[in-house]
């Protein structure tokens, strides 16, 4: 099956991301929310997408959960690049979203054009992913304008630690949820598809979900967005320090992992791995002739 949509082959596009809050909104009929999640590798795109997932993003959460960085600040674009072409090769149906990271949008916007371009072209995404409010009006016009489609996040950004002195909720005074609001519908104004909510209180982020035209993706902002989004190895178990409050555990992965490497450890020193059955042998009349050929 190709990846490129054609009208009614199932892939997910970007107006069909945009139809469906549009029928939310009219009330239309009962649209279904956006379901995304994060991958960073063949295999975990390619069962995700199985599984129907609408909306894979290569988030710059890579930088965290498997490259070992202590923040999402170190991911290069060449790392971004690298993984999303992986999951670009796992995936068929699902939006294919990569997250711009940390550095490679900051610059000059024509340069924030070339390193987004390098994602659509080089490396299959069909969107890109840009953290920041009104200070991203211009970048994401322009980009929108490259016909590259773009996915705001306003809220927690971690790119923005350093400057919010930490992995904060966002929006919880009456100024900062103005300020939220504004950040959001600039976003909006400037021509995004699509805006991830990230660590606000619920309230807000359905008062910004209810005033959007564009889908908002919930990510620790409560049920009432239109889609929600979840860090994979959240969800797996598969992280070391246990999952946010946000997240949902519906798998210890990390479990099975340990136990299967644990039990292939104990039966190689036992020697009971590998076995008779697992091992190659050598054809019968050559064994005579005391040669050993490998089977094919
Ligand atoms: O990098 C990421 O995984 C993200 C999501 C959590 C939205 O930005």
């Amino acid at each position: 099956m190709s990846a490129v949509s054609n009208p009614g082959n199932g892939k997910i596009t970007v107006p069909d991301l945009l139809h469906r809050k549009f029928l939310a909104a009219g009330s239309l009929v009962d649209s279904k929310k956006i379901t995304c999640l994060t991958a960073y590798d063949y295999p975990t795109a390619r069962l995700l997408d199985e599984a129907g997932v609408d909306v894979i993003l290569v988030g710059d959460s890579l930088g965290m959960v498997v490259l070992g960085y202590e923040s999402t600040l170190p991911v290069t674009i060449e790392e971004m690049l690298h993984h999303t072409r992986a999951v670009r090769r796992g995936a068929r149906r699902a939006l294919v979203v990569a997250d711009m990271p940390f550095g490679s949008f900051h610059t000059d916007t024509a340069e924030s054009l070339r390193n987004a371009v390098r994602f659509v072209k080089e490396a299959g995404a069909e969107a890109v992913k840009v953290e920041g409010g009104e200070r991203r009006l211009e970048l994401i016009a322009r980009l929108t304008e490259a016909e590259i489609p773009v996915m705001g996040h306003v809220g927690l950004t971690p790119q923005s630690v350093n400057a919010l002195g930490g992995y904060r909720v966002q929006g919880k005074t009456p100024d900062a949820a103005e300020q939220l609001l504004r950040d959001a519908r600039a976003v909006e104004a400037s021509g995004a598809f699509a805006i991830v909510l990230e660590a606000v209180p619920r309230e807000l982020a359905a008062q910004i979900t209810r005033e959007l035209r564009i889908p908002t993706i919930g990510i620790g902002a409560g049920p009432d967005c239109d889609g929600q989004i979840l860090v994979i190895h959240d969800l797996l178990g598969l992280t070391f320090d246990g999952p946010p409050k946000f997240a949902r555990q519906y798998a210890d992965v990390g479990k099975i992992i340990s136990k299967a490497v644990t039990d292939y450890c104990k039966d190689v020193r036992e020697g009971s791995f590998p076995s008779d059955a697992e091992s190659y042998h050598a054809l019968p009349s050559l064994k005579d002739r005391k040669k050993i050929y490998i089977e094919s």
